[in-house]
């Protein structure tokens, strides 16, 4: 009955909408008004695909561009918002993975869950095996959180193929490296939540488990590591350098292990930089530096938006850095580089974080085609899972994607471009949605917007969803 009900709302909100649809209208970039405007760009678009050599090399190099939680929906909405990011009105806008010669869609599940986590769809992509949710590096033998079920039935990951072919490896994210993306290049692990030995049962230790951060400096010889998660790689109460007055930050290990120093003394008589901040970063020498250690957070990475960049690098900018390392090795080299947190905005419903991070990543890609040739590197860009993220509404052309429906429903209110099925932006209360009319942003938009409606509407930060009621 709550469905049926839910629908015959619907259905009167889009009556309303299409009534109220036709009494406004807004128009676009003049030069649009004319048809050869759209034929000279499907001939140019089609021109190219003609002229497109199939690229048949054997790939030297490989970056893997993994943009966690980033689902069609947020790949639509992040580039109208690089487009405005540009005082564009968006829509037309091309990201630098929209440039790519080849597309595909790809079906994700895990083996035990019809919507996978990042642990278990990284073990797909990166180990070849698809496996249960949470954990890393492991077959589907292996059960979630349970350590006896661990031994045996490890899988190894593309980073490890590669080291073993004689390439140079690297990991950069925007979590902490013991995270589940990167922690899936070098670890096996029945858990992925045992970031360090604190954060495992006493019984998966005695059974002989170990930790994702210890798995770090012990599996693979990884040459250029970069990301957040300095607070798992050093003893109880371990002082973090940048946040030395906050107990959060300080280190969580119970064995003692200073994983930095451990790491820093494997590599004598290599030149091996562990830096924590942007001025030691920027002072390493890519063309001397053999290995690097990068950790710029006690755990994940600010927010793209929220980075002081005079403390941490742009993961552009690590990116860059990271390459250079790599691509001295005349064999060639793999490197991961996550987006990691696309996927955490979304789950806290911060579409703008979610969304900018998108933008961050997508300027990173640029910065790797950049400094590879496509002769002798293949560059993929894909994500692991999507969220419960929709788009839709009347928005015009130009509208800051992170704006309101400048229509309302029958019930007399906006809605918000982008929404959630569920999370803490999903906020239906009694049947009645929120009224967002007088809210306004939490955050300066870094744009203005050229098209007239747009200045009347202000940037909200709930984003809110009632169509879900129909699916539950
Ligand atoms: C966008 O426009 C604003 C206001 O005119 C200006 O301050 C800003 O520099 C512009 N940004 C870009 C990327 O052009
Ligand atoms: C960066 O780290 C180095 C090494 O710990 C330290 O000497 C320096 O003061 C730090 N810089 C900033 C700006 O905190």
């Amino acid at each position: 009955m709550e469905t049926q009900k839910w629908s015959i709302v619907a259905l009167c909100l889009l009556g309303v909408l299409g009534s109220t649809t036709a009494k406004v209208s807004v128009s676009g970039p003049v030069e649009e008004e004319n048809p050869e405007f759209w034929r000279a760009q499907g001939a140019k678009a089609l021109q190219a695909a003609l002229n497109r050599k199939l690229n048949t090399n054997v790939a030297k190099n490989i970056m893997l561009f993994l943009g966690d939680g980033m689902g069609i929906t947020t790949i639509t909405a992040a580039r109208i918002l690089k487009g405005q990011m540009h005082n564009q009105s968006g829509e037309e806008t091309v990201m630098t993975m929209d440039t790519f010669p080849h597309t595909g869609l790809l079906k994700t599940y895990s083996v035990d869950f019809q919507i996978p986590d990042s642990s278990s769809t990284a073990t797909a992509y990166l180990c070849g095996v698809k496996t249960n949710l949470n954990t890393v590096g492991v077959n589907a033998a292996a059960r979630n959180g349970i350590c006896k079920t661990q031994k045996g039935n490890e899988v190894t990951s593309i980073l490890k193929w590669a080291k073993d072919a004689g390439k140079s490896v690297g990991i950069v994210t925007t979590t902490r490296v013991q995270h589940a993306t990167p922690a899936t290049t070098y670890a096996h692990s029945a858990s992925r939540k045992w970031y360090s030995d604190a954060d495992m049962p006493a019984s998966a230790k005695k059974e002989g488990c170990t930790d994702i951060a210890s798995q770090l400096l012990k599996n693979t010889d990884i040459d250029v590591i970069i990301g957040g998660g300095r607070k798992y790689m050093t003893p109880k109460g371990t002082w973090d350098p940048e946040y030395p007055r906050d107990l959060s930050s300080s280190g969580k290990r119970q064995d003692g292990r200073h994983l930095i120093s451990d790491w820093q003394k494997m590599k004598v008589g290599k030149v091996a930089r562990y830096v924590w901040n942007r001025t030691d970063f920027d002072a390493v020498d890519p063309d001397t530096t053999d290995y690097l250690m990068a950790l710029f957070e006690p755990g994940d990475l600010r927010f793209d938006v929220e980075r002081d960049p005079t403390m941490d690098p742009s993961i552009a900018e690590t990116t860059e850095k990271a390459i250079r390392i790599l691509s001295k090795n005349p064999k060639g080299f793999f490197l991961l580089v996550e987006g990691g947190r696309i996927d955490q905005g979304h789950h806290a419903s911060r579409a703008s974080m979610a969304l900018h991070e998108t933008v961050a990543f997508d300027n990173a890609v640029a910065k790797g085609l950049e400094l590879t040739n496509e002769e002798e590197t293949l560059t993929l860009v894909t994500a692991d899972h999507s969220h419960a993220f929709t788009f839709n509404g009347y928005p015009f052309r130009g509208q800051s994607i992170l704006g309101k429906s400048p229509l309302y429903g029958k019930d007399m209110l906006p809605y918000t471009t982008l929404m959630y099925g569920n999370g803490p932006g999903y906020k239906v209360v009694d049947n009645k949605r929120p009224d967002i009319r007088k809210l306004s942003s939490l955050f300066s938009p870094p744009f203005t917007c050229s098209f007239p409606l747009c200045s009347l509407l202000p940037c909200p930060v709930a984003f809110l969803s009632v169509l879900s009621s129909l699916v539950l």
